[in-house]
C-alpha cells in the first residue's frame, strides 16, 4: 500500500508526478489561495506525510489531528510556521530546504537594498505619473551604497552571500550572530559587532536571522533609536523580527531614513497597512527566493525530503534529527 501524502498547494507537475509514483496524493490544487484550516485538518487525518508551505500553521492541534503522520516537509528554509517541539514529541520528522535558495535570496536582498537607497520605486512612480518636469540637482536623491557600512543581523548562509555582494560595493561589513564566523571575517573582512554597535555604525542594517522566540521583536523602538537618522533598514527574513508600529513611527518621524521590506508580521500585508502609506518604504510580497529555478529546486528538495523520510532513509535536511535517531 502506498503511503498517503497531503500536498497543500499546486506544485510543478513533474514533482507531483514523482510523488504520485510512490504515494497516494491528496492535493489542495489552488495556486493563489492557501488551504483553509478545516480542509487541511481533513487532509492530514489519515496522512503519513505532509508537504506544506510557510503559509500553513503546523501546530500541535494539527499534528494531533494526524495520528499517522511521520514527516512534515516544508518547502522553505524557514520553519517558524511549524511547532518543531510538538512534532519531535510526536516523533514526526520536520524537514526544510536550505542551501538552494541562498544566492537567489541574497540577490533579492541586495536588490531591495539598492532600490530603497536610491528610491527606485518612488522615482519610477514619479515618472509614470507625469511629474518629471526637468532635471534638478537634488531631485529624488538617495543614499550612496558604494563605500557605506553594512550591518548584517544573522550571518548564516544568506548573510554571507549578501556580504560577498557588499564586498564588490566596497562596503565595510559588520555582523552580529549568535556565534562568531571566523571564516567570514577572514575571507570577507566582516567585523563581529554587538547588536548596538552594529545599529549605531551601519548605514544599512539588513535582517537575515530566523524568527525564533529570541528574535521575535528584536528590532523595536529602542533599537531603531540607536540607528543613524540616515540609515536604511532591510528585512528579508521574517516580519515578526521587527516591531512594525515602532518602525512606522521611526520612518514617519525621520528617525531612520527608509526601509525595504520583503516580509511582514501578517502576510499578505493589508493594502491599507500604515507602513504602505509611507514614501520611504519599499515593500515586496515575500519574494526573496522567487526565481523559477530556485523555486523549482525548493519544490524538488521538499519532495526528496518527504520521500526519503517515508521510505525510512535519513532525509538530507532534517530539522529535528533526534526523531530519526530515536
Ligand atoms: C524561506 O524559504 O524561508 C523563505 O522565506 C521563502 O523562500
Amino acid at each position: 500500500m502506498k503511503p498517503k501524502v497531503a500536498v497543500t498547494r499546486k506544485i510543478p507537475e513533474s514533482i507531483l508526478e514523482r510523488l504520485r509514483e510512490k504515494c497516494e496524493v491528496k492535493l489542495w490544487p489552488e495556486e493563489d489561495e492557501p488551504v483553509p484550516r478545516n480542509v487541511l485538518e481533513e487532509m492530514v487525518r489519515d496522512a503519513d506525510g505532509l508537504y506544506c508551505l510557510l503559509t500553513e500553521t503546523v501546530d500541535d492541534a494539527l499534528l494531533a489531528a494526524a495520528p499517522k503522520l511521520k514527516v512534515v516537509s516544508n518547502m522553505a528554509v524557514g520553519y517558524n510556521n511549524i511547532d518543531v517541539e510538538a512534532a519531535s514529541r510526536r516523533r514526526i520528522m520536520v524537514t526544510n530546504t536550505p542551501g538552494v535558495l541562498t544566492e537567489t535570496t541574497a540577490d533579492l536582498t541586495f536588490a531591495l537594498l539598492l532600490a530603497t537607497a536610491r528610491r527606485l520605486v518612488e522615482a519610477s512612480d514619479f515618472l509614470r505619473q507625469g511629474r518629471w518636469k526637468t532635471w534638478s540637482p537634488m531631485l529624488l536623491t538617495g543614499m550612496d551604497v558604494y563605500g557605506a557600512t553594512l550591518g548584517i543581523i544573522g550571518m548564516g548562509r544568506i548573510g554571507e552571500a549578501v556580504a560577498r555582494r557588499a564586498k564588490g560595493f566596497g562596503m565595510r561589513i559588520l555582523y552580529c550572530n549568535r556565534t562568531r564566523r571566523e571564516e567570514a571575517e577572514r575571507t570577507l573582512g566582516a567585523e563581529y559587532a554587538t547588536l548596538d554597535e552594529l545599529l549605531e555604525q551601519s548605514d544599512f542594517v539588513v535582517i537575515l536571522t530566523p524568527l525564533t522566540p529570541e528574535t521575535r521583536g528584536l528590532i523595536g523602538e529602542r533599537e531603531l533609536g540607536r540607528m543613524k537618522r540616515t540609515a536604511v533598514l532591510i528585512n528579508a527574513a521574517r516580519g515578526g523580527i521587527v516591531d512594525e508600529d515602532a518602525l512606522y513611527r521611526a520612518l514617519r518621524d525621520g528617525d531612520i531614513w527608509a526601509a525595504g521590506l520583503d516580509v511582514f508580521e501578517e502576510e499578505p500585508v493589508k493594502p491599507d497597512h500604515p507602513l504602505l502609506t509611507l514614501p520611504n518604504v519599499v515593500a515586496l510580497p515575500h519574494i526573496g527566493s522567487a526565481s523559477v529555478r530556485t523555486r523549482t529546486r525548493m519544490a524538488e528538495m521538499a519532495a526528496d525530503n518527504l520521500l526519503d523520510a517515508l521510505s525510512g532513509r535519513l532525509p538530507a535536511h532534517l530539522v529535528n534529527r533526534e526523531v530519526f535517531e530515536r
